[in-house]
Parts: structure tokens; C-alpha cells; sequence
């Protein structure tokens, strides 16, 4: 049993930008305060991801979630029936939704769930902000349904883990896009097909995988791409360029993604200073060196996918 001081204990922890593990009916997640950058930041640092895939924003009802996420009546509905559960809902984020850009890896979308497992309902509450949190495993190992595997994958990066025993599903929720009243499976996952599309008719598919070809529905996963001409490794502007900095590069306008040279620093500001360096209207956005280790490989495959785009 989860004593309630344990869950003031964990949204303290969530409150002060830590990881904490956190038990849902699907699998065990790395949770942090979705509104955080550099707590998000260090939970893409943990999981040594190369690159930012987007974070499942979990949420403790519907209303929270349309704070975040424009919901059309297709997905109220899917919300209505299968809230809380493995369902996670991919929907057009708002301009006026508090989890940051990072979680959502710079997409205009956003992903969200109501879990349907107690102590991660009363985590919620207690905390009463999005938690972000991806399968609680390091990138390729599978996904933890115990809380001795989230100990054996993780041991000092988390501030404390929550036992709610063995997770009841133990398959990953399952991921359905709405964009009006289009749903498309984007993840297979705890909660049947046939049994979502009892409710939304039969589902599309991705014709692209992530992050392809900037056609419909893979649309959904277009990245935020600035106007501008993305330039690497440069250490000056040049003419008709904004120059954003990292450690001893200064960059313009106190463009710096971290003047200490922190990477988990200049994930956190990534999206945030690529819009504010697109917003001055240059022709090219140059970009100081970010060494390519750690968050550093992340932070430099977003910036190649936004020369190349
Ligand atoms: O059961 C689960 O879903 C667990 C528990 C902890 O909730 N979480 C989980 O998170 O599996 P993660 O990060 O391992 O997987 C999230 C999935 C990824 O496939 C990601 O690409 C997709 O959701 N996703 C998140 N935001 C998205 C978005 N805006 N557009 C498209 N796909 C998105
Ligand atoms: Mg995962």
C-alpha cells in the first residue's frame, strides 16, 4: 500500500524538476512536471534517446486535458468511454497549454492520458499539473511492469519510485491521433482495435512512419520547422543571420542555448529559442557546435532535421 505522505513525497519531488517512477495499468513511466523544460530534458538525458520523441502528457480528468488539447467531438467521445485507461489521445495542441514545447518535441500536437491506476490518479491529483512520462526503460531495453525493473534500470537519476506492484496490462496504451473526426492508429498497444473502432469507425493508418515526409496523416508528426535557413557549427552571424550561442560562442540578442555549456540546459531551451530566433525574420538561423554526446546527439539530430526539412 502506498501511504499518502509517499504521494506528498512524490509532487514534492515533481514540484522541484525531479524524475520519479511512477506505476500505471499499462507499464511503470518516468514522470516529470510536463510544464518543466529542464525536467524534461533530464528525462530524455535518462532514457538516452538519440533523438526527442514526443511524451505522453498524463492528466487526472477531462477538463485538465482540454487545457491542453483541442478536443473534437470525436474525441470527447473516445475520452468519454475510455478515460481512465490505455487509451492515449493524440490531439492539436493549444496555444494556451501549459506543457512545454520539449515534451511534445516541438509538434503542434499533443499526446495525453487519463491512467486508469490509483496511485497514479492520486499522483496526479496531488501534483494537479500534467506529469509527462515515457515507458520508464533506457531506449531499447523493454518497457518495466515492476518497480524492481524501473530500480534495476534506473538508479540515482530518480528522486524515488512508487510501488503499486506489478502493472495489470503491461502492454504500452494504445495511441490514436483525432484531428476532427479522422482517428488515426499511431501505436498499437492495451486497448483492442476492434474495441476503439466501436467507437470511432475504422481507424487510418500512418502512411509515414515518424517524423517522414511532411504528407497527411504523417502530418501529425511534422516538427515545428523555422522559416529560416538552419546553418551547424557556425561561430559567427553572417549577413542577414541570427546567431544562437552555446558555451563560449556568444550568440545574437542573448541567443544562448547554455552560456555554461549544459546540454541538458540547452535542450530545455532548443524550440523555445529557435522560434524567438525565427520570429526576428532572418534568412539563416546559424548554430554554435553542440558536441554531439549525450543530450547533444538529441539536440543535434532536431537542428539536422531542420536544415535538411
Ligand atoms: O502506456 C503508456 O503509454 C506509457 C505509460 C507510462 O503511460 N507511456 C509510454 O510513453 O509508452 P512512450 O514515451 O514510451 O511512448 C509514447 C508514444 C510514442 O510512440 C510517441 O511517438 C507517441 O506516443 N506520441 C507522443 N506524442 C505524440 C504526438 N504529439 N504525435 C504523435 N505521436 C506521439
Ligand atoms: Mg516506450
Amino acid at each position: 500500500m502506498i501511504q499518502d505522505h509517499e504521494i506528498e513525497a512524490a509532487a514534492a519531488a515533481l514540484r522541484a524538476g525531479q524524475l520519479v517512477g511512477m506505476p500505471t495499468e499499462t507499464v511503470y513511466g518516468l514522470a516529470v512536471d510536463a510544464t518543466n523544460p529542464l525536467a524534461v530534458a533530464r528525462v530524455f538525458e535518462a532514457k538516452q534517446r538519440p533523438r526527442f520523441n514526443p511524451l505522453i502528457s498524463h492528466v487526472a480528468s477531462l477538463s485538465a486535458a482540454q487545457e491542453q488539447g483541442a478536443f473534437s467531438p470525436l474525441a470527447n467521445r473516445l475520452a468519454e468511454v475510455f478515460w481512465p485507461g490505455p487509451l492515449t489521445l493524440v490531439v492539436p495542441k493549444l496555444a494556451a497549454a501549459s506543457a512545454c514545447d520539449l515534451a511534445c518535441a516541438g509538434l503542434p500536437t499533443i499526446a495525453l492520458r487519463i491512467p486508469a491506476h490509483p496511485v497514479a490518479q492520486d499522483l496526479l491529483t496531488a501534483f494537479g499539473r500534467p506529469i509527462a512520462a515515457p515507458s520508464a526503460n533506457v531506449s531499447g531495453r523493454p518497457s518495466p511492469t515492476t518497480a524492481q525493473h524501473v530500480r534495476a534500470e534506473f538508479g540515482p537519476e530518480i528522486a524515488l519510485i512508487l510501488d503499486g506492484g506489478p502493472c495489470q496490462i503491461g502492454l504500452e496504451s494504445s495511441v490514436v491521433s483525432v484531428l476532427g473526426d479522422r482517428a488515426t492508429l499511431l501505436r498499437l498497444g492495451g486497448l483492442d482495435r476492434e474495441i476503439i473502432e466501436r467507437i470511432a469507425g475504422v481507424l487510418g493508418h500512418p502512411s509515414h512512419n515518424a517524423h517522414a515526409a511532411p504528407s497527411s496523416p504523417g502530418m501529425l508528426l511534422r516538427h515545428y520547422a523555422p522559416r529560416a535557413m538552419v546553418m551547424l557549427d557556425q561561430t559567427k552571424a553572417v549577413d542577414n543571420s541570427v546567431l544562437i550561442g552555446f558555451g563560449d560562442v556568444e550568440g545574437d540578442n542573448g541567443f544562448n542555448l547554455s552560456p555554461s555549456g549544459d546540454l541538458r540546459e540547452a535542450a530545455a531551451q532548443l524550440f523555445a529559442m529557435l522560434r524567438a530566433a525565427d520570429a526576428l525574420g532572418p534568412a539563416n538561423i546559424g548554430v554554435a557546435p553542440i558536441p554531439n554526446i549525450g543530450l547533444g546527439e538529441a539536440i543535434n539530430d532536431r537542428l539536422l532535421r531542420a536544415v535538411r526539412r
